[in-house]
């Protein structure tokens, strides 16, 4: 099998986590690194908790420590879905051990120069380290294959009424990386609003008996009741959609399109401006819209690769 090398940006984060432990499981990736930005909480306390996941999960990739505040603006955090400590509360040992000092950005350029074109970004936060590799290094773009981006909206917001959380915390990095000439996957809320997990379902992946299928439940328990709290079914899987996207992209409806990001509107700004519903195009088609999930095959997939873990066979899920 060719595996897809991926390097993974990321702000754990709950469902960062969730992504993690999912992406360590699946054979077509081969992580080259995990970076960190200032996101869902503190840089700080994302990268310990990219620590602790990787611990868990018996990781091998090194994980680089990145952007503490977005590029122009005040940092926006979200404690209150995914905790103070940004895992939902849950205890998890914290290895000792010490970090790369080299930073995220130039990681990013180091291992896309390596792969010269072959480097997939999956990027799961604010993309305030990837706005800043862009500046560092001018020859970035030509560097890597793809970015897949859990981010942004065709329709409707999280955070606002018009955006999403990853773009509205750092709208101006968002914009560079759209622009930036890399073909873009937007895997936004039209997708992973329909990639949600009910309670039920939450269960059976808890019961699959390894540690790792068990936090991958109590992570999500805190949230879980907020999101049936606002009459949602479960809670959504905006993370784990882009990962299994970048291995599994037949699970997901993807429409070409021009997308740019507001970064100036009084109410607008973050908004994830495509073209998609409109008759009036942006000059360049820069994206891969995801409309539409296989809820079900998407489900069954996760489960298949968590049941690793406990190296229960692939074949017991059909
Ligand atoms: C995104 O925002 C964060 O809170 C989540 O981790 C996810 O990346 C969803 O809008
Ligand atoms: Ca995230």
């Amino acid at each position: 099998m060719k595996r897809i090398p991926v390097l993974i940006d990321c702000d754990p984060g709950v469902d960062d986590a969730a992504a993690l432990l999912l992406a360590n499981q699946i054979p077509e990736l081969d992580i080259q690194a995990v970076t960190t930005v200032a996101g869902n909480v503190e840089v700080e306390q994302t990268t310990v908790n990219a620590q602790k996941i990787r611990s868990l999960i018996n990781g091998t990739f090194p994980i680089y420590r990145g952007a503490e505040k977005p590029m122009v603006r005040t940092l926006v955090t979200a404690p209150e879905f995914h905790g103070a400590d940004g895992l939902g509360g849950v205890f998890l040992e914290m290895p000792q051990e010490s970090m790369p000092t080299e930073k995220a950005w130039d990681a990013i350029y180091r291992i896309a120069k390596a792969y010269d074109g072959e480097l997939t970004l999956i990027t799961l936060g604010p993309l305030t380290n990837i706005g800043i590799a862009l500046a560092k290094y001018r020859e970035l773009p030509a560097l890597l294959k793809r970015i897949v981006m859990m981010g942004g909206a065709a329709v409707g917001g999280n955070v606002t009424p018009a955006a999403e959380f990853n773009i509205y915390v750092d709208p101006e990095a968002a914009d560079m990386v759209f622009c930036c000439g890399v073909p873009v996957v937007m895997c936004g809320l039209d997708v992973t609003m329909q990639a949600y997990l009910t309670p039920e379902e939450t269960e059976e992946i808890g019961a699959l008996g390894s540690p790792q299928a068990r936090i991958f439940r109590e992570i999500f328990q805190d949230s879980m009741k907020k999101c049936l709290a606002w009459g949602r079914k479960g809670v959504a899987l905006h993370d784990p959609a882009a990962v299994l996207y970048a291995a599994y992209p037949d699970l997901f409806t993807a429409e070409k399109a021009g997308v740019r990001v507001e970064t100036k509107g009084m109410l607008t700004v973050g908004k994830t401006v495509t073209d998609l519903y409109s008759d009036q195009k942006f000059e360049e088609r820069n994206a891969f819209v995801l409309t539409d999930v296989d809820r079900a095959q998407f489900l069954k997939t996760i489960r298949m690769i968590l049941a690793r873990y406990g190296n229960q066979s692939d074949a017991a899920f059909g």
